[in-house]
């Protein structure tokens, strides 16, 4: 067949008429696939990305000045001396999830580049005893949530179309990990293609195939309203959603305290930080800069700030982003019904294309751009942001490296899921024997007050134990 009149035309109209070299090489159903592909491109998007790699500014301003921007006040977990009670917080976030007015949002469409895992992350087996793969822990929460406040939450999972099949396929064959099937609505993110860093080209990976990459977490804004996902929302009831990543087995996005401090503080967008320790720790910073909160991402923190500690030692820019939010969604709605709410951002990256003669050619350095857009872009939108210190130790144990890596691998995930279930036992009055690992069944327990409830209250653990399980 010959390419589609319109695919001819917008190429000309956009001078990417060498995505075409290799078209005759292409049977029929590749012809048509690329054709598909080439179909669906935005054209504004590539000349907004363009514009953007030849230096030109963003659709909306994200500069901040980090001279004068400050960490800004965070409730904590658990503190007294909060604004808000917790004990207040507690009851209205336990009101909000007894009233089934909180949804989720799992981002899951990431490709686990730096982990080098092929497929989705959410199959990672971190259990310490159980193998449990990423997505039954994470999905597992809700199952107890529903479990204690007698209500379900909707879950929309993002996946991308790296990931898409293969969480399906998992969730069909897992009986959807404990959740009723009708209450999760699965959505896929968009990818975005690569262009050449010199020539704002568009790449070729294959002879029938853009070189794209999945569009960014902030891809679910879009996504969501373009699939129905938002007003999928509104017919459950949620009222306030949260977000959080597959790749922290460890995320409390539903804590009702969590939930209270968003909810009594009437804020749009809440969310749970950190405190940074290193100045090398690959985690964003919430910043607070004229009034408004942002975060800033660490590859664009520079070192010197990222470094800088106050007087009683602290570093300066300490509020760590782990990347679990809440929003109200009418906030969602209304960044949604906005056209420029996430402006992109580019990264240099080495990407395999084709050349013009049609070999494979794989660069060892940058010679393309990237672009990806950011959920936490929408913050500074933001009328009310509440944020909230929680300890890592109960929060973030997030799965990013290849075994045997510094930080951040599979042994770090699992030590930090058995250290936290020993904490919880022994707040439950539950003795565990030195160097015996535990895990609890993320379906089950919450925290220490579902364990009280079970026979291994009182007695001392001298051999590994699922708790719950
Ligand atoms: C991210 C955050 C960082 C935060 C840290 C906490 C960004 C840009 N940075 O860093 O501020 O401190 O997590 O762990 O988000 N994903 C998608 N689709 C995509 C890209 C990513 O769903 O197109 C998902 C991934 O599956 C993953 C998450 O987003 O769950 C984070 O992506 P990743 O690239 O691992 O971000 P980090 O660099 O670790």
């Amino acid at each position: 067949m010959t390419p589609p009149t319109a695919v001819v035309t917008a190429l000309q109209r956009a001078d990417q008429q060498h995505l075409l070299a290799f078209w005759d090489r292409l049977d029929e159903p590749a012809q048509q696939a690329f054709a598909a592909q080439l179909e669906a491109v935005d054209w504004h998007v590539i000349e907004e990305m363009q514009r953007l790699a030849a230096g030109g500014s963003h659709s909306r301003d994200l500069s901040v000045d980090l001279s004068t921007a400050v960490t800004p006040p965070c409730l904590r977990l658990g503190d007294p001396k909060n604004s808000i009670q917790p004990i207040d917080a507690r009851h209205r976030g336990a009101e909000a999830l007894g009233a089934g007015s909180v949804g989720a949002i799992l981002v899951a469409g990431g490709q686990g580049t730096r982990l080098g895992c092929h497929g989705p992350k959410g199959l990672s087996r971190v259990g310490p005893l159980t193998q449990a793969p990423l997505f039954e822990i994470l999905l597992g929460k809700l199952v107890a949530v529903r479990r204690r406040y007698g209500r379900d939450v909707p879950l929309a999972i993002m996946t991308s179309s790296a990931t898409d099949a293969d969480t399906r396929r998992f969730l069909a064959e897992h009986a959807w990990c404990g959740l009723d099937p009708e209450r999760v609505f699965i959505f896929r993110q968009h990818d975005l293609p690569a262009i050449d860093a010199t020539t704002g080209r568009l790449l070729l990976d294959a002879p029938g195939h853009l070189a794209v990459a999945p569009d960014g977490h902030g891809g679910m804004l879009v996504a969501l309203a373009e699939t129905g996902g938002l007003d999928w929302f509104g017919n459950q009831g949620a009222e306030h959603i949260v977000s959080f990543q597959i790749d922290n087995p460890l995320a409390m996005p539903l804590a009702a305290e969590f939930l209270g401090y968003h909810l009594l503080s009437n804020a749009d967008f809440s969310t749970q930080v950190v405190r940074k320790q290193a100045p090398g720790d690959r985690v964003g910073i919430v910043v607070s800069c004229d009034g408004r909160h942002c975060v800033v991402e660490y590859s664009d923190l520079p070192e010197a700030l990222a470094a800088e500690r106050l007087p009683d030692g602290l570093l300066r820019f300490h509020a760590g982003s782990i990347a679990v939010h809440a929003f109200a969604k009418s906030f969602l709605d209304a960044a949604a019904a906005r056209h420029d709410s996430l402006p992109l951002h580019l990264a240099f990256k080495a990407v395999p294309y084709l050349d013009g003669q049609g070999n494979r050619i794989v660069p060892t350095s940058p010679n393309a751009i990237k672009f990806e857009r950011f959920i936490f872009d929408l913050m500074p939108l933001a009328q009310r942001v509440c944020v909230v210190e929680i300890e890592a130790s109960e929060g973030f144990a997030p799965l990013k490296n290849p075994p045997g890596s510094a930080s951040d691998a599979i042994e770090h995930v699992q030590a930090a899921l058995v250290a936290h279930a020993r904490r919880l036992l022994a707040k439950a009055g539950v003795a565990v024997a030195e160097g015996v690992d535990v895990e609890l069944a993320a379906n089950r327990i919450i925290d220490e007050t579902d364990i009280a409830g079970l026979p291994i209250a009182d007695t001392v653990i001298d051999r590994p134990l699922v708790i719950g399980g």
